[in-house]
């Protein structure tokens, strides 16, 4: 069998966000409308510094409007709180977003369902979890959502087909499995406690890999043909002393086995922030009653 296509995630993003880009001329020019997007980060956890910083780089580039508040680790779940109601209040927000993880003095469920649903950009207020289940207009996850357009350029219909979602957290597994049964996908979930990933892998036309585990996902775990789809980015330090990006996939042995595949990086990675600009114009557009546009 030949080997797999490779998605291109930076290329798929890169022409979402200039669709994102035009869209946002064309609020601001036929309506006077800057979409804004607020990132709140509690703390100095490194990576999401990096995170937080590239949302702030790829809003400017996008003509969106970017505010950044930074909170000390000490800080009362009171205090976050009232930040997010000043935000739920600011006219020139459309989108919050509560960088995770937060610390464990606060609880983060009930930090998430603080954010008014209609500026939940994440996708993580109850309102929003239940109706995306519930297969009503809602606003989607950005990674799950940035993994279907990913699937959806080599795999336009979806029906009927089995999908395997490696992981159940609250940020990918669970809003994905959604996502695939809303695409009339056969949806099975694979945990920490599941009896033989690897056999039920096996079954998967469509393997989304998401348990954060370095290249747990080894080829023979893959049936021949099927899409690939690798949101691991695990930092691992090789043999000669090197940092280095690896997924949940063994990209090099899945690649022999499989249909099409993601890289890592530059495949899901660079979807999430390019998701995350398009769901702040969608609230944006929503917040107004404006047509919401179409992105592609
Ligand atoms: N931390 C890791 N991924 C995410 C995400 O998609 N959104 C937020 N808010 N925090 C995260």
């Amino acid at each position: 069998m030949s080997e797999a296509i490779v998605i291109d995630g930076q290329a798929v993003a890169a022409r979402l966000r200039q669709g994102v880009a035009a869209a946002v001329e064309d609020l601001r020019s036929r309506h006077g409308v800057t979409p804004g997007l607020a990132a709140i980060i509690v703390g100095d956890d490194p990576a999401s510094q990096i995170y937080v910083r590239n949302k702030s780089r790829a809003c400017h580039a996008a003509g969106l409007g970017s505010f950044e508040h930074r909170l000390t680790a000490e800080v009362s779940e009171a205090a976050l709180v009232a930040q997010i109601d000043e935000l739920n209040r600011d006219e020139r927000v459309d989108g919050i977003l509560v960088q995770l993880p937060l610390p464990d003095a606060i609880d983060a469920q009930r930090v998430l369902g603080a954010v008014a649903p209609e500026k939940d950009v994440d996708g993580f207020h109850p309102l929003n979890v239940g109706r995306l289940w519930s297969r009503q207009p809602s606003l989607v996850p950005c990674t799950p959502l940035g993994c279907l357009i990913l699937l959806r350029t080599v795999r336009a219909d979806l029906a009927g087909l089995e999908a395997v979602v490696l992981g159940r957290s609250q940020i990918v597994g669970r809003p994905l499995a959604a996502l695939l049964v809303a695409a009339d996908c056969t949806v099975t979930i694979v945990h920490s406690r599941s009896r033989d990933p690897a056999a039920i892998c096996r079954r998967a036309d469509i393997l989304i890999a998401a348990a954060g585990e370095p290249q747990m996902v080894k080829g023979d775990w893959i049936k021949p043909g099927a899409t690939v789809i690798d949101v691991g980015t695990n930092r691992v330090v090789a043999a000669d002393g090197r940092a280095r990006l690896v997924g949940d996939v063994d990209y090099e042995a899945a690649r022999a086995v499989a249909g099409a595949i993601t890289p890592v990086p530059g495949g899901v990675g660079p979807m999430t922030i390019a998701c995350l600009l398009q769901n702040t114009v969608i609230a944006a557009c929503r917040r107004r009653g404006l047509p919401e546009p179409d992105l592609g």
